[in-house]
């Protein structure tokens, strides 16, 4: 829900600039870089490769509903030659989408693997790094199994809900300090893996800065 967001989230949301009319766009992943995450989830997903990571209090937790004893969240690096790949091919589509062609690149995060039960809260992200941003659906354990994104975009307090799938929608670019975001809905399947990436435009860290010291 919209009110899981603190109040420096919602300072964020109010006062940082915003580049798009909705924030949000879904989009589907060139096919040579799809082949390159299938045959990687393929390695990944079932054998639950991958290490643990600690889990960011409030933001992870297990649904008490699931009766799941298995590692709520595990990390398996991507590649370096299929990060490289994505991250260019990504930088071309923020900066097509915003106009923002003066962009850096600030984060990648993953390959996230969340097991039964992960619920993700909405919430925005850290706001002077994480400013234009993509969610990349590597895979999951089960093809049939959905487990919703909710994005709120600019001005919206209804969630839109977008479901993922490999080779189609399988990215979603946001606009991550002002659009809230999280997966509220406990996940039914074993195994979901996203990659997570993050720019900024140059500038924007003193500006954000600037804005975030008056929440
Ligand atoms: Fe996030």
């Amino acid at each position: 829900m919209l009110s899981d967001i603190n109040a420096i989230e919602a300072h964020a949301v109010r006062s940082l600039p915003r580049y798009t009319r909705t924030g949000v766009k879904v989009l589907t992943l060139h096919a040579d870089i799809r082949r390159d995450l299938d045959h990687f989830a393929a390695a990944s997903i079932p054998g639950r490769r991958g290490r643990r990571e600690k889990i960011p209090v409030g933001f992870v937790w297990r649904d008490p509903g699931s009766t799941a004893r298995d590692d709520l969240l595990l990390i398996d690096p991507l590649p370096k030659s299929i990060e490289e790949k994505l991250r260019a091919f990504l930088t071309d589509e923020i900066g097509k989408w915003t106009g923002e062609r003066n962009i850096e690149h600030t984060a990648t995060y993953g390959v996230r693997k969340y097991g039964n039960g992960a619920v993700l809260k909405v919430h925005t992200d850290r706001p002077l790094t994480h400013a234009l941003s993509a969610i990349v659906h590597v895979g999951s354990s089960e093809q049939t199994e959905d487990w919703p994104l909710h994005v709120y975009t600019h001005g919206s307090g209804d969630p839109q809900t977008v479901y993922m799938a490999p080779g189609k929608n399988d990215c979603v670019l946001y606009e991550s300090a002002t659009v809230p975001h999280g997966r509220p809905v406990s996940y039914k399947g074993s195994s979901y893996a996203n990659v997570f990436l993050h720019w900024r435009p140059r500038g924007w860290e003193g500006m954000a800065r600037r804005v975030m010291s008056k929440a």
